[in-house]
């Protein structure tokens, strides 16, 4: 796939205003559900009523293309991969007890930062502090784990949302899901106070943003939009890009189903403008709402890329430009890469 042809008015206005830097790479996952059996409430009480459902299972099963796909980040990884990040849902949460979701939590981001053995930049995803005592336990062992990866305080106090600079490129961790985060204020905010010309810009948040609707949505998607900028989400367990370009300037959603991905997304390989239709409704179940929508995002949204089946993704950002690399996590098909600027 070649992305170039949308974005031919904004590569001219990039050669020109980006600032120079190192080249590197780095690796993103998303939504492995990851949980041992015994940490899982099968049985709904007063004490606790969130009662995990038949996730138990597939996060059991997920362990076997998780544990795969370590392997091959551990194998393919070099001298220039600086980081991981991971889009959020790595545990599958409701859990027994608070203690035992913090056991959870606690297990798997050290499972995943030692294996790889690169930092790793966690965003909260709707089930990493989901359950009994979720986002206290949340709060407890994400925090100083961002903290100790990152080597300063987070940028908030309300919740685990927090800035790294690689190099000449900026990425924003948003954590969308702890109740009165105020995420889409705080990427805004983040945004606005870029100073100078970054190479790159990257919104890390669990949620999708395109084509979704939402006040904080539409403007982070402006704003980034200055920069050409990307968004790297999970949550809709499916490997796409999409491409919003309008006025001349780009913005680049990349999700990735790190351990298995909606059957909808493989068929739609056939035809990606009926898919990208049919998500919008799905979604918007109002109808006149999904018409505002579709007429918000279809006419400006192109350069569809789906890889059907689990799937990490590797970045290599240059001056030359940023290619992302589709790698299915069970080892089962060759990479795809898509040239993103
Ligand atoms: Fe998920």
């Amino acid at each position: 796939m070649n992305l170039k042809r949308f974005s031919a008015a904004a590569a001219v206005l990039l050669t020109i205003s980006l600032a120079a830097g190192e080249a590197y790479n780095f690796y993103f996952i998303s939504d492995p559900h990851l949980g041992d059996e015994k940490s899982y409430n099968t049985a709904k009480t007063k004490e606790n009523p969130f009662k995990t459902k038949k996730n138990t299972a597939r996060a059991d099963q997920n362990m076997a293309t998780f544990d795969a796909m370590l392997k091959d980040i551990a194998a393919k990884k070099d001298s220039s991969s600086k980081f991981i990040i991971s889009g959020g849902d790595l545990i599958e949460g409701g859990c027994t007890s608070e203690k035992v979701h913090e056991e959870q939590l606690s297990k798997y981001l050290n499972k995943v930062q030692k294996a790889v053995a690169l930092p790793l930049f966690p965003v909260n995803g709707n089930h990493d502090d989901w359950g009994l005592g979720g986002p206290q336990a949340f709060k407890a062992v994400a925090w100083p784990f961002i903290r100790k990866q990152t080597g300063k305080p987070l940028a908030s106090t309300k919740a685990a949302h927090y800035v790294v600079h690689q190099d000449n490129d900026v990425f924003i961790f948003a954590d969308y899901h702890t109740v009165g985060s105020g995420w889409t204020d705080f990427v805004l905010k983040e945004l606005k106070a870029i100073k100078g010309t970054p190479r790159y810009v990257f919104v890390i948040v669990h949620c999708n943003i395109i084509p979704f609707p939402g006040k904080g949505n539409a403007a982070i998607r402006d704003e980034l939009a200055k920069f050409n900028g990307f968004i790297l989400c999970g949550h809709s367990h499916q490997n796409q890009v999409y491409v919003y370009g309008k006025d001349g300037k780009t913005v680049t959603q990349v999700t990735v189903g790190t351990c298995f991905s909606r059957p909808g997304a493989i068929k739609a390989n056939r035809d990606q403008q009926k898919y990208f239709n049919w998500f919008i409704g799905h979604y918007c179940k109002n109808p006149a709402k999904a018409e505002e929508v579709r007429r918000e995002y279809i006419p400006y949204t192109k350069d569809f890329v789906t890889f059907g089946g689990a799937a990490y993704a590797r970045f290599d950002v240059s001056d030359n430009g940023v290619e992302l690399s589709y790698q299915a996590s069970d080892l089962t098909q060759p990479p795809q890469k898509v040239k993103l600027r």
